[in-house]
């Protein structure tokens, strides 16, 4: 178990001594159950507000200790704002916000899925669900010690007060999926390279063979058989060996084309020979987010039993300087036949994905690919944490993206890609060199490298997640670092895409 949450169900009833969590809107207003929960503390929470400039503001909160008058050692109010501008994230969010608000106290806690104007819908309601599981993960695996206050209960009972059990249930199974692959993904992130290196990364996919996903693991020798040089050249300094993973979902049409989604599966990345400055060199064991992302997709759809053709593949490597290592000025040839001149060898992300993206259009003739990747530092300084970088060869998956990223809050925004960027990656020695040379559009040089590897018949997304995919900042939904990024994305582009 990831955590030690029991979510529950139930009917609005007179609420218990645990935590009570209620709703209101930019008018104060309650439901009626809400209402009726509060009896005459509805006073007290009225002066509170004044007192506290509370005004109901979308995921602002009021807190009242032991309130007079109610079992409940504590009451939170949280704003919803106006309710008719409440879309489902809002939904996911107010439920991370609740959670939030918990003391380390409380093992009891009861939220009241109302709005002023009744009980939150079904899917509302398990929206706000959603919320409370992705704010409730923790990455403690590791923690042996902690200060008395600190301690968390050993089980946190949250109960969601709703109109329709039976319709929230319902509606709660596949988000349940949902988060399960957000978190799985999250603790792949977060997992040390000492425990989590290529080997252990594809033992722990092969724990979705459960869930009836095909797993296939690719060894060294499959990969030198298929002539994936530009990855094994990766990997060849490290004591731990490289692998590529293959997974297969079949819950579509049969015979249909499958989606692919492929992932960088860095993990750790120390710059190779061109090794990296120690500063933050640490966070270096995230560069296999986009692999944890595919993974955790794959374990989504299967788990909701999503009717899509999928296969996800993902490039296990590990990048160290060794005596054995890869050293700028090496030229390799890819799985393609392109040969490439390594200019910098802390440029390794484009080199695996160049060869699990050329095996992946070969074998599966996709539908469409979207690769996922912690590439380049330049996305960062363009676009921060809260955008993903997305290049795209196809203006109606980029579409597509964009409404998916729009609907869940896991943002992308459209970078270009030109001949002018291509050129930038020409060779004196080889078909093409792995860095644009220069730091100025760093990442677009990156993915002008990727779409030399793609036919441009299939429809294809790159999506640059070095913002996104780990974060020490904190969310109202993940207090964790990994942040299991692109599994809501993806699940709603495949949502959108086959399910309607
Ligand atoms: N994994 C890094 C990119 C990265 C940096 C991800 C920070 C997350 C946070 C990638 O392999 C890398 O080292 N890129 C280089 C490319 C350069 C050598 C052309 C970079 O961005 O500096
Ligand atoms: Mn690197
Ligand atoms: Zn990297």
């Amino acid at each position: 178990m990831p955590n030690a949450l029991k979510l529950g169900f139930g009917p609005f009833a007179a609420p218990g001594r645990g935590a009570l969590v209620v709703f209101c809107d930019n008018n104060l207003k309650f439901g009626p159950a809400t209402r009726k929960a509060l009896g005459e503390v509805a006073g007290v929470v009225a002066r509170a507000a004044k007192s506290e400039r509370f005004i109901g503001k979308k995921s602002s909160t009021l807190d009242l200790v032991v309130p007079t008058g109610l079992k409940a050692t504590r009451l939170v109010v949280i704003g919803v704002g106006k309710v008719a501008e409440l879309t489902p994230k809002d939904f996911i969010r107010l439920g991370g916000v609740a959670i939030g608000r918990l003391p380390n106290s409380a093992a009891d806690a009861s939220i009241f899925a109302e709005l002023p104007g009744g009980a939150m819908r079904a899917d509302q309601a398990a929206d706000l669900a959603q919320g409370v599981r992705l704010r409730a993960y923790a990455f403690d695996r590791y923690k042996t010690k902690r200060k008395e206050d600190e301690k968390p209960p050993a089980v946190r009972n949250v109960t969601i007060a709703v109109g329709d059990v039976a319709a929230v249930r319902k509606a709660d199974a596949p988000r349940i999926a949902t988060s399960d692959g957000v978190v799985l993904a999250r603790d792949l992130v977060n997992e040390p390279a000492n425990v989590l290196y290529p080997e252990e990364f594809a033992r722990r996919v092969g724990l979705l063979k459960k869930l009836r996903v095909a797993v296939e693991v690719l060894d060294v020798g499959a990969m030198k058989k298929l002539g994936m040089n530009a990855l094994l050249g990766v990997g060849q300094g490290s004591k731990r060996e490289s692998r590529v993973v293959v997974m297969r979902w079949n819950g579509g049409r049969a015979g249909e084309a499958p989606a692919a989604f492929i992932g960088k599966g860095v993990c750790f990345d120390t710059g190779g020979i061109s090794i990296k400055p120690a500063s933050n060199m640490e966070d270096m064991k995230g560069d296999m987010a986009g692999a944890a992302c595919v993974v955790g997709l794959m374990y989504t759809l299967a788990a909701r039993k999503a009717r899509v053709n999928a296969v996800g593949l993902i490039g296990l490597v590990e990048n160290m300087p060794d005596g054995n290592a890869q050293r700028p000025g090496d030229i390799v040839k890819s799985m393609s036949g392109q040969t490439i001149e390594i200019i910098n060898t802390d440029a390794e992300g484009r080199l695996v994905l160049a060869d699990v993206i050329w095996y992946a259009a070969q074998r599966f003739k996709p539908k469409f690919m979207v690769d996922l990747a912690t590439l380049t530092g330049a996305i960062i300084v363009a676009l921060g944490q809260e955008y993903a970088g997305m290049f795209s060869n196809n203006d109606q998956l980029a579409e597509r993206l964009t409404k998916a990223g729009n609907e869940t809050g896991e943002l992308v925004w459209r970078m270009p890609l030109a001949p002018e960027y291509d050129k930038m990656i020409d060779s004196k020695f080889a078909d093409m060199k792995n860095t644009g040379g220069s730091r100025w559009g760093g990442a677009i040089t990156a993915a002008q490298f990727i779409k030399r590897f793609v036919d441009d018949k299939i429809p294809w997304a790159h999506l640059d997640i070095a913002g996104t995919g780990f974060d020490s900042r904190q969310t109202d939904i993940n207090k964790s670092w990994g942040s299991g990024w692109g599994v809501r994305l993806l699940d709603r582009l495949v949502a959108d895409h086959y399910e309607k």
